[in-house]
């Protein structure tokens, strides 16, 4: 375990990937840890993430000494390599010249850190704050025009620390100098690997359900998929599926759940046809939020019922759900050993049917989670899914939703996709909304005669997080062959728009 102390930038879980990305095992807790509770969790080493603030700004966080003399090897970057600076008795101060993005860095003497690294090294920097001179007994590696001292390392001690982000893409070489820090100063070794998660989780599994039995949603995602078919794995038929068809998937959709989902893991599931339910439901409405609040009541009414079926069938204990890392982290809740907690409210079930949760995701990233789906022997096409909204296509469709309208959509969004993946394009897009106009109309004209259609809009973005988004250049020729397809395919529509608008001022959806 390496624990990477979060001084509260956007870099500790991009650092912690990276260590995982090194087959090292990585957590992150908060600076506010106290020493003690970090070394009781007995690290192999400790990163120090960068962070907002300066070192000798009052309430800025400080770096415990007691870390430093526990003889856990540290690895400080940006704030917390200062940190480190500051706290051996290094000088750390305002050089007058911040260096934001990419920077030329010299390398003088490689060390063990910077070993068989270029000389002169590219790397992103974010900081106005620079080390002055080193503590004593360590050993000066590298400097830049705003950072006199921009590396250093002291072996006897194991500790090291970069001015720079190593953890970003745009530094070279930033993955050698973290493994030469994880590899040879802290001496871990790369044993990480997707074959011990599985083995791990399953165990865990084992020994919370005994012979219970457990509960699990499936929403045609990723998350839930991948962490039923680990829950299946460890406990096979005391694990039921259910899986609500709300009659709002693309096309294709229900089917890869029940079919070929089914083929691949043997699970055992529930599928309620609720398709008359939520449309009924769904009739004449038109504003977005309501639609929203409509799918949500609706699927937790049908879960709801199915769930007391199921239980008063075969009693069940457990509920399990895709809670990923990010999330917990983001919600400050450290991730301990157990993945099990009490189920407040989780998805909105009533007070007299309360589950424990089985969280077995909830130590991992989305790419880590579409590893591990693989190494399951789940689809591919399933593993690499687009995200996709909760409430489904009834809020792609701008206007009522109908059974009618939905085929539309379902008929354009199909071709889009089978376009997209001809084109190779699946993986550099995060996401790819089709939307229905359906209250506007324009005239066109195809053949002889003049028509008057409903409008597409093509939705394509590319994200790391959806919280922002710009709209993806994609190719005009791909561009092209959607838009003669959809047109010459789906009867109802005879234009095809494509959205140009960045999230924000644009949200990835229309609704
Ligand atoms: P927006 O449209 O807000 O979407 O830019 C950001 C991301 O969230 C997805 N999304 C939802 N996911 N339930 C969900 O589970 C929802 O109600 C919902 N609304 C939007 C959207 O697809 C995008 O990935």
């Amino acid at each position: 375990l390496v624990l990477v102390v979060d001084f509260g930038a956007q870099y500790a879980q991009l650092i912690a990937r990276r260590v995982r990305e090194a087959k090292v095992y990585s957590e992150i807790v908060p600076s506010s840890m106290p020493v003690e509770q970090m070394l009781a969790r007995n690290p192999k080493a400790i990163i120090l993430s960068g962070g907002p603030q300066s070192v000798y700004a009052e309430g800025a966080p400080r770096v415990d000494s007691a870390l430093f003399e526990a003889g856990v090897p540290a690895f400080g970057i940006c704030y917390g390599f200062q940190a480190m600076a500051q706290t051996l008795g290094g000088e750390v101060r305002r050089t007058g010249l911040r260096e934001f993005g990419r920077t030329g860095v010299t390398v003088s003497n490689g060390g063990t850190l910077l070993s068989g690294i270029p000389l002169d090294l590219n790397v992103w920097m974010s900081h106005g704050d620079a080390v002055h001179s080193a503590p004593a007994g360590f050993d000066v590696l590298a400097a830049s025009e705003g950072a006199p001292v921009a590396a250093f390392e002291n072996l006897d001690r194991r500790l090291a620390g970069v001015q720079w982000h190593p953890e970003v893409l745009h530094s070279q070489a930033g993955q050698q100098v973290l493994e030469h820090f994880l590899y040879d100063i802290a001496g871990c070794t790369g044993d990480w690997t997707t074959a011990n998660v599985v083995d791990e989780q399953v165990e865990l599994i084992r020994q919370q359900v005994g012979d219970k039995q457990v509960l699990c949603a499936l929403s045609g995602g990723v998350d839930s998929a991948v962490a039923a078919a680990l829950v299946h794995k460890a406990i096979g038929d005391q694990l039921t599926c259910v899986y609500v068809d709300h009659g709002l998937q693309r096309a294709g959709e229900s089917e890869q759940v029940e079919k070929d989902y089914v083929a691949a893991t043997g699970i055992r599931l529930e599928v309620v046809d609720a398709e008359d339910q939520f449309l009924g439901a769904l009739d004449g409405v038109t504003d977005p939020e309501q639609k929203r609040k409509i799918v949500g009541r609706e699927f937790i009414r049908t879960f709801e019922a199915t769930a007391r079926k199921l239980d008063a069938e075969r009693h069940i204990e457990f509920l399990v759900q895709g809670t990923l890392y990010p999330d917990v982290v983001e919600s400050g809740g450290g991730t301990g050993t157990a993945n099990i907690k009490s189920h407040h409210n989780v998805g909105g079930l009533p007070d007299d049917l309360q589950f424990a949760l089985i969280e077995p995701l909830r130590t991992l990233f989305k790419d880590e989670v579409r590893e591990l789906g693989l190494a399951l022997g789940l689809p591919e096409a399933m593993v690499y899914r687009h995200p996709f909204p909760g409430p489904g296509l009834s809020i792609r469709i701008v206007g009522a939703v109908s059974k009618e309208r939905l085929d539309i959509l379902r008929a354009a969004d199909l071709i889009v996709r089978n376009e997209i993946t001809a084109a190779g394009l699946d993986r550099d897009i995060w996401q790819f909304p089709v939307v229905l106009l359906a209250d506007v109309r324009s005239v066109g004209v195809q053949g002889d005669g003049r028509t008057y259609g409903h409008p597409i809009v093509l939705r394509p973005v590319t994200s790391e997080d959806a919280m922002t988004a710009d709209w993806a250049r994609l190719p005009y020729d791909v561009l092209e062959k959607i838009s003669t397809r959809i047109t010459n395919e789906v009867d109802e529509v005879n234009r095809v728009t494509l959205d140009i608008t960045s999230k924000p001022p644009g949200t990835i959806e229309w609704e």
